[in-house]
């Protein structure tokens, strides 16, 4: 129901609020390399895991019944059907490094958030501490950007750009990990620049989805991402009047694009690598 979508969309923005004034707050004290993951440039700050830890705990006393699948590990299964996909630090390097893009992802998703291309997101929200705001949706209820300040006030409405020719068009786009991922993306990236007006490569994932929600960007696309980079950021470019695919079908590891409804299909298939 509406009313039942209102209030998961506002604790959404609450979450993520509460852990980016968290992560940016203690950022001067606690800044560091805890430990890395999967290589060596895959780092997991301290603050990564406080992160989850409070989300962890916020989500347990409001909502005991719902999963939750979080990107350092907490993995905790449900009963309601609903599960909580959080990134407690999505744009961990820019954190690292204090350039000012990174945020905290916080969505509810329905079906199976472990299964790629059996869930889909209901509600969530993009908290951007260095600019004091977040971005938020809910299915039915429009894409909108609110201060941290004012976080149950009316905000700005978000929508995509109308831009329809990949010439024109200004995407944004990431890079995993692996070297050999890399490897494969700057091959796809060779024959993209040629064809589009510029590429960013902003750092965040979720910003990045949040960038095309607003128009700021005409489209994203990147390989590789995981259910917690996607999450929130899908349910806002849809709410924005953009849509999310992936290589055949729903979104997902091999390929994420996000953009107006005119140019997802032209840079879904100059991403694709099966096309290179
Ligand atoms: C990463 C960022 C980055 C994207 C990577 C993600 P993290 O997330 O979103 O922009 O290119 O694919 O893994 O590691 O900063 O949480």
């Amino acid at each position: 129901s509406t009313a039942r979508l209102e209030e998961l969309e506002r604790l959404c923005v609450e979450l993520a609020l509460a852990s980016g004034r968290l992560i940016r707050d203690e950022r001067p004290r606690h800044v560091g390399v805890a430990a890395t993951k999967s290589t060596d440039t895959d780092i997991v700050t301290v603050m990564d895991q406080r992160s989850e830890e409070l989300l962890h705990r916020l989500i347990r006393e409001a909502r005991p019944e719902d999963g939750i699948l979080g990107e350092e590990g907490v993995d905790v299964t449900g009963t309601s059907g609903l599960t909580w996909v959080i990134d407690p630090i999505d744009g961990t390097v820019n954190y690292l490094y204090d350039i000012p893009a990174y945020a905290v992802s916080v969505a509810v998703v329905t079906g199976d958030a472990r299964s790629e291309g059996q869930w889909r997101p209901v509600a969530g929200a993009v908290a951007d501490p260095s600019l004091s705001v977040v971005h938020h949706a809910r299915r039915g209820g429009g894409a909108w950007t609110s201060r941290e300040s004012a976080p149950g006030a009316e905000g700005r409405r978000l929508s995509v750009s109308t831009q329809d020719r990949l010439g024109r068009a200004l995407l944004a786009t990431g890079f995993g990990y692996d070297p050999e991922v890399r490897a494969r993306q700057a091959e796809v990236l060779r024959a993209v620049l040629p064809r589009v007006r510029d590429i960013r490569r902003i750092g965040s994932a979720a910003l990045d989805l949040v960038r095309v929600a607003e128009g700021s960007v005409d489209a994203y696309a990147e390989s590789g991402i995981n259910a917690w980079d996607l999450a929130a950021g899908w349910v806002i470019v849809e709410e924005a009047g953009g849509v999310v695919v992936g290589r055949a079908g729903p979104p997902g590891k091999a390929l994420t694009v996000a953009a107006g409804p005119a140019l997802v299909e032209p840079v879904r298939a100059l991403f694709d690598p099966a096309t290179h």
